[in-house]
Protein backbone atom coordinates (compact mmCIF):
# COMPACT_ATOMS: atom_id res chain seq x y z
CA UNK A 1 0.00 0.00 0.00
CA UNK A 2 1.87 3.53 -1.02
CA UNK A 3 0.76 5.94 1.96
CA UNK A 4 0.79 9.59 0.96
CA UNK A 5 0.20 12.87 2.71
CA UNK A 6 0.52 15.84 0.53
CA UNK A 7 -1.84 16.95 -2.05
CA UNK A 8 0.94 17.11 -4.35
CA UNK A 9 2.29 13.68 -4.12
CA UNK A 10 -1.31 12.34 -4.06
CA UNK A 11 -2.55 14.46 -7.08
CA UNK A 12 0.92 12.99 -8.87
CA UNK A 13 -0.39 9.37 -7.98
CA UNK A 14 -3.38 9.58 -9.43
CA UNK A 15 -2.73 11.18 -12.43
CA UNK A 16 -0.68 8.06 -13.06
CA UNK A 17 -3.42 5.79 -12.26
CA UNK A 18 -5.79 7.61 -14.54
CA UNK A 19 -3.08 7.45 -17.46
CA UNK A 20 -3.20 4.01 -16.60
CA UNK A 21 -7.11 3.45 -17.30
CA UNK A 22 -7.74 2.33 -13.41
CA UNK A 23 -11.22 2.59 -12.38
CA UNK A 24 -11.05 4.37 -8.86
CA UNK A 25 -12.66 3.71 -5.83
CA UNK A 26 -12.33 6.28 -2.78
CA UNK A 27 -13.42 5.50 0.47
CA UNK A 28 -13.30 8.41 2.81
CA UNK A 29 -12.95 7.95 6.40
CA UNK A 30 -11.50 9.82 9.70
CA UNK A 31 -9.69 6.92 10.88
CA UNK A 32 -9.74 4.56 14.06
CA UNK A 33 -10.86 2.32 11.61
CA UNK A 34 -13.60 -0.53 12.43
CA UNK A 35 -14.75 -4.10 10.49
CA UNK A 36 -17.89 -1.20 9.41
CA UNK A 37 -14.78 0.93 7.59
CA UNK A 38 -13.51 -2.18 6.36
CA UNK A 39 -16.35 -3.51 5.42
CA UNK A 40 -16.53 -0.67 2.69
CA UNK A 41 -13.16 -1.01 1.58
CA UNK A 42 -14.23 -4.57 0.88
CA UNK A 43 -16.89 -3.65 -1.18
CA UNK A 44 -14.30 -0.85 -3.35
CA UNK A 45 -12.27 -3.63 -3.63
CA UNK A 46 -14.70 -5.65 -5.89
CA UNK A 47 -15.93 -2.94 -7.93
CA UNK A 48 -12.95 -1.06 -8.94
CA UNK A 49 -8.96 -2.17 -9.67
CA UNK A 50 -7.83 0.46 -7.53
CA UNK A 51 -9.13 1.38 -3.47
CA UNK A 52 -8.02 4.35 -2.06
CA UNK A 53 -8.74 5.49 1.43
CA UNK A 54 -8.70 8.66 3.59
CA UNK A 55 -7.84 9.10 6.64
CA UNK A 56 -8.67 12.67 7.95
CA UNK A 57 -10.13 14.19 11.03
CA UNK A 58 -11.86 16.92 9.25
CA UNK A 59 -12.08 19.79 11.90
CA UNK A 60 -14.58 21.66 9.89
CA UNK A 61 -17.28 19.35 10.53
CA UNK A 62 -16.71 19.26 14.55
CA UNK A 63 -18.83 22.01 16.41
CA UNK A 64 -16.46 23.92 19.02
CA UNK A 65 -17.37 21.93 22.03
CA UNK A 66 -17.20 18.39 20.12
CA UNK A 67 -14.74 15.99 20.22
CA UNK A 68 -12.20 16.56 17.47
CA UNK A 69 -8.91 16.72 19.66
CA UNK A 70 -9.99 13.69 22.23
CA UNK A 71 -11.16 12.07 18.48
CA UNK A 72 -9.72 8.52 18.09
CA UNK A 73 -6.28 8.63 16.19
CA UNK A 74 -4.89 5.11 15.70
CA UNK A 75 -2.51 4.98 12.67
CA UNK A 76 -0.55 2.50 12.90
CA UNK A 77 -3.39 0.13 13.53
CA UNK A 78 -5.02 1.60 10.67
CA UNK A 79 -2.36 1.03 8.23
CA UNK A 80 -2.29 -2.42 9.34
CA UNK A 81 -5.75 -3.35 8.57
CA UNK A 82 -5.89 -1.46 5.08
CA UNK A 83 -2.82 -3.57 4.42
CA UNK A 84 -4.52 -6.93 5.38
CA UNK A 85 -7.12 -5.76 2.58
CA UNK A 86 -4.82 -4.62 -0.05
CA UNK A 87 -5.52 -1.45 0.13
CA UNK A 88 -3.80 0.09 -2.86
CA UNK A 89 -3.12 4.06 -1.41
CA UNK A 90 -3.26 5.46 1.82
CA UNK A 91 -3.88 9.32 1.61
CA UNK A 92 -3.48 10.62 5.18
CA UNK A 93 -3.05 14.22 5.01
CA UNK A 94 -0.63 15.79 7.14
CA UNK A 95 -2.26 19.34 7.47
CA UNK A 96 -5.26 20.99 6.85
CA UNK A 97 -3.75 22.54 3.96
CA UNK A 98 -3.12 19.16 2.21
CA UNK A 99 -7.00 18.97 1.54
CA UNK A 100 -8.13 22.65 1.90
CA UNK A 101 -6.04 24.38 -0.61
CA UNK A 102 -9.06 26.40 -2.38
CA UNK A 103 -11.40 26.74 1.07
CA UNK A 104 -12.26 30.18 -0.36
CA UNK A 105 -14.12 28.51 -3.46
CA UNK A 106 -15.87 26.74 -0.87
CA UNK A 107 -17.93 29.59 0.65
CA UNK A 108 -21.02 28.92 -0.71
CA UNK A 109 -21.01 25.00 -0.23
CA UNK A 110 -24.30 24.02 1.94
CA UNK A 111 -25.86 21.16 2.81
CA UNK A 112 -29.51 23.36 2.76
CA UNK A 113 -32.73 22.48 4.89
CA UNK A 114 -31.81 18.91 4.96
CA UNK A 115 -28.74 19.29 6.19
CA UNK A 116 -30.22 21.45 9.20
CA UNK A 117 -32.88 18.58 9.94
CA UNK A 118 -32.03 15.65 12.56
CA UNK A 119 -28.16 15.48 13.79
CA UNK A 120 -27.68 18.70 11.25
CA UNK A 121 -29.81 20.58 13.98
CA UNK A 122 -28.12 18.93 17.27
CA UNK A 123 -24.74 19.78 15.06
CA UNK A 124 -25.32 22.89 13.11
CA UNK A 125 -22.73 23.55 10.62
CA UNK A 126 -21.67 19.69 10.71
CA UNK A 127 -23.18 18.65 7.77
CA UNK A 128 -21.92 22.30 5.35
CA UNK A 129 -18.32 20.50 7.18
CA UNK A 130 -18.58 17.11 5.85
CA UNK A 131 -19.83 18.34 2.13
CA UNK A 132 -16.45 20.88 2.04
CA UNK A 133 -13.99 17.76 2.56
CA UNK A 134 -16.00 15.49 0.54
CA UNK A 135 -16.06 18.02 -2.55
CA UNK A 136 -12.29 18.21 -1.95
CA UNK A 137 -11.36 14.92 -2.17
CA UNK A 138 -13.58 14.24 -5.25
CA UNK A 139 -12.23 17.37 -6.74
CA UNK A 140 -8.53 15.63 -5.93
CA UNK A 141 -9.38 11.88 -6.48
CA UNK A 142 -11.85 12.15 -9.57
CA UNK A 143 -13.01 8.65 -8.44
CA UNK A 144 -15.10 6.52 -10.35
CA UNK A 145 -16.89 5.56 -7.48
CA UNK A 146 -17.00 6.23 -3.50
CA UNK A 147 -18.58 4.11 -1.08
CA UNK A 148 -20.43 5.42 2.40
CA UNK A 149 -21.85 3.82 4.94
CA UNK A 150 -26.15 3.31 5.20
CA UNK A 151 -25.42 3.83 8.73
CA UNK A 152 -24.91 7.76 8.08
CA UNK A 153 -27.82 7.80 6.21
CA UNK A 154 -28.17 11.79 6.46
CA UNK A 155 -25.16 12.28 5.93
CA UNK A 156 -25.14 9.68 2.72
CA UNK A 157 -28.56 11.57 1.58
CA UNK A 158 -26.41 14.80 1.43
CA UNK A 159 -23.39 13.85 -0.12
CA UNK A 160 -25.44 11.63 -3.10
CA UNK A 161 -27.36 15.22 -3.35
CA UNK A 162 -24.16 17.13 -3.96
CA UNK A 163 -22.40 14.42 -6.32
CA UNK A 164 -25.31 14.99 -8.63
CA UNK A 165 -24.96 18.21 -8.96
CA UNK A 166 -20.61 18.83 -8.87
CA UNK A 167 -19.64 15.55 -9.73
CA UNK A 168 -22.51 13.53 -12.02
CA UNK A 169 -20.52 10.46 -13.63
CA UNK A 170 -19.46 9.52 -10.07
CA UNK A 171 -21.20 6.68 -8.80
CA UNK A 172 -21.71 7.18 -4.95
CA UNK A 173 -22.36 3.29 -4.02
CA UNK A 174 -24.22 2.69 0.09
CA UNK A 175 -23.06 -0.04 2.26
CA UNK A 176 -25.33 -2.01 4.54
CA UNK A 177 -24.23 -1.03 8.49
CA UNK A 178 -22.12 -3.17 10.11
CA UNK A 179 -23.29 -4.28 13.80
CA UNK A 180 -21.46 -6.19 16.48
CA UNK A 181 -22.82 -9.32 18.25
CA UNK A 182 -25.92 -7.54 20.37
CA UNK A 183 -27.25 -5.56 17.51
CA UNK A 184 -25.13 -2.35 18.31
CA UNK A 185 -23.96 -0.49 15.28
CA UNK A 186 -20.19 0.05 14.63
CA UNK A 187 -19.04 3.48 14.88
CA UNK A 188 -15.70 4.93 16.37
CA UNK A 189 -17.49 7.01 19.18
CA UNK A 190 -18.50 3.53 20.83
CA UNK A 191 -14.80 3.41 21.91
CA UNK A 192 -15.37 6.24 23.99
CA UNK A 193 -18.72 3.78 26.42
CA UNK A 194 -17.57 2.39 29.63
CA UNK A 195 -18.50 -1.44 30.42
CA UNK A 196 -21.60 -0.15 31.58
CA UNK A 197 -22.49 1.79 28.71
CA UNK A 198 -21.04 -1.05 26.38
CA UNK A 199 -23.32 -3.12 28.11
CA UNK A 200 -26.97 -0.69 27.48
CA UNK A 201 -25.59 0.89 23.74
CA UNK A 202 -26.96 -2.43 22.13
CA UNK A 203 -31.00 -1.62 23.57
CA UNK A 204 -31.01 1.26 21.94
CA UNK A 205 -31.18 -0.98 18.19
CA UNK A 206 -33.66 -3.15 19.85
CA UNK A 207 -35.74 -0.33 20.73
CA UNK A 208 -35.86 0.89 17.10
CA UNK A 209 -36.74 -2.00 16.17
CA UNK A 210 -39.38 -2.77 18.46
CA UNK A 211 -40.50 0.87 17.40
CA UNK A 212 -41.06 -0.28 13.52
CA UNK A 213 -43.44 -3.21 14.76
CA UNK A 214 -45.22 -0.76 16.88
CA UNK A 215 -46.11 1.72 14.08
CA UNK A 216 -47.18 -1.14 11.98
CA UNK A 217 -50.31 -2.12 14.49
CA UNK A 218 -50.74 1.30 15.72
CA UNK A 219 -50.36 3.38 12.21
CA UNK A 220 -49.42 6.31 13.55
CA UNK A 221 -46.47 8.09 13.82
CA UNK A 222 -46.91 10.63 16.46
CA UNK A 223 -47.98 7.95 18.89
CA UNK A 224 -45.17 5.48 18.25
CA UNK A 225 -42.31 8.31 18.58
CA UNK A 226 -43.40 8.83 21.99
CA UNK A 227 -43.56 5.32 22.23
CA UNK A 228 -39.87 5.02 21.56
CA UNK A 229 -39.34 7.65 23.20
CA UNK A 230 -40.52 6.84 26.28
CA UNK A 231 -38.75 3.76 26.15
CA UNK A 232 -35.44 5.07 25.25
CA UNK A 233 -35.43 7.18 28.36
CA UNK A 234 -36.58 4.86 30.61
CA UNK A 235 -32.91 2.66 29.20
CA UNK A 236 -31.12 5.92 30.47
CA UNK A 237 -30.80 7.34 27.20
CA UNK A 238 -31.25 10.64 26.21
CA UNK A 239 -33.11 11.62 23.19
CA UNK A 240 -31.86 13.83 20.27
CA UNK A 241 -34.38 12.96 18.04
CA UNK A 242 -36.78 10.21 16.76
CA UNK A 243 -38.13 10.28 13.02
CA UNK A 244 -39.86 8.41 11.11
CA UNK A 245 -39.03 9.73 7.20
CA UNK A 246 -38.72 8.21 3.75
CA UNK A 247 -35.48 8.17 1.34
CA UNK A 248 -35.55 12.08 0.18
CA UNK A 249 -35.68 12.39 4.52
CA UNK A 250 -39.12 14.08 4.27
CA UNK A 251 -42.30 13.32 6.17
CA UNK A 252 -43.44 9.42 5.42
CA UNK A 253 -46.90 8.10 4.11
CA UNK A 254 -48.12 5.52 6.20
CA UNK A 255 -49.92 2.75 3.96
CA UNK A 256 -47.83 2.75 0.90
CA UNK A 257 -45.11 0.60 -0.26
CA UNK A 258 -42.25 3.04 -0.11
CA UNK A 259 -39.45 2.72 1.36
CA UNK A 260 -39.53 4.74 4.89
CA UNK A 261 -36.64 4.71 7.75
CA UNK A 262 -36.55 5.43 11.28
CA UNK A 263 -33.67 7.54 12.34
CA UNK A 264 -32.36 8.35 15.80
CA UNK A 265 -29.79 9.91 17.83
CA UNK A 266 -29.23 9.63 21.78
CA UNK A 267 -26.60 10.48 24.04
CA UNK A 268 -25.48 7.26 26.51
CA UNK A 269 -23.45 9.53 29.24
CA UNK A 270 -21.49 12.13 27.09
CA UNK A 271 -21.22 9.48 23.90
CA UNK A 272 -23.69 10.52 20.89
CA UNK A 273 -24.96 7.59 19.37
CA UNK A 274 -26.94 7.05 16.18
CA UNK A 275 -28.86 4.72 13.98
CA UNK A 276 -31.16 4.10 11.58
CA UNK A 277 -33.32 1.32 10.12
CA UNK A 278 -35.25 0.85 6.80
CA UNK A 279 -38.35 -0.68 6.00
CA UNK A 280 -41.23 -0.51 3.97
O1 LIG B 1 -18.39 9.45 8.18
C1 LIG B 1 -17.24 9.92 8.37
O2 LIG B 1 -16.32 9.25 8.87
C2 LIG B 1 -16.95 11.36 7.98
O3 LIG B 1 -18.05 12.17 8.20
C3 LIG B 1 -16.46 11.50 6.52
C4 LIG B 1 -17.49 11.04 5.54
C5 LIG B 1 -15.19 10.67 6.34
C6 LIG B 1 -16.12 12.96 6.23
O4 LIG B 1 -15.13 13.46 7.07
Amino acid sequence: MIILDTQKDYKKHINLLKSQGEIISLVPTMGNLHDGHLSLVKIAKKKSSKVITTIFINPLQFGKDEDFTSYPRTMSQDVDKLQKLNCDILFAPKSKNEVFNKIDNLKNLKAGPKGNILCGKIRPGHFDGVLKVIYMLFQLTEPDLSVFGVKDFQQLYLIKQMAKIYFPKLKIISAPTIRNKNGLALSSRNSYLDKTSMEIAPVFYKILLDGINYLKNSNNVEETVNYITTNLEKNSFLVNYVSFLNAELEKIKLNTSDKKILLSSVKLEQTRLIDNVEFS
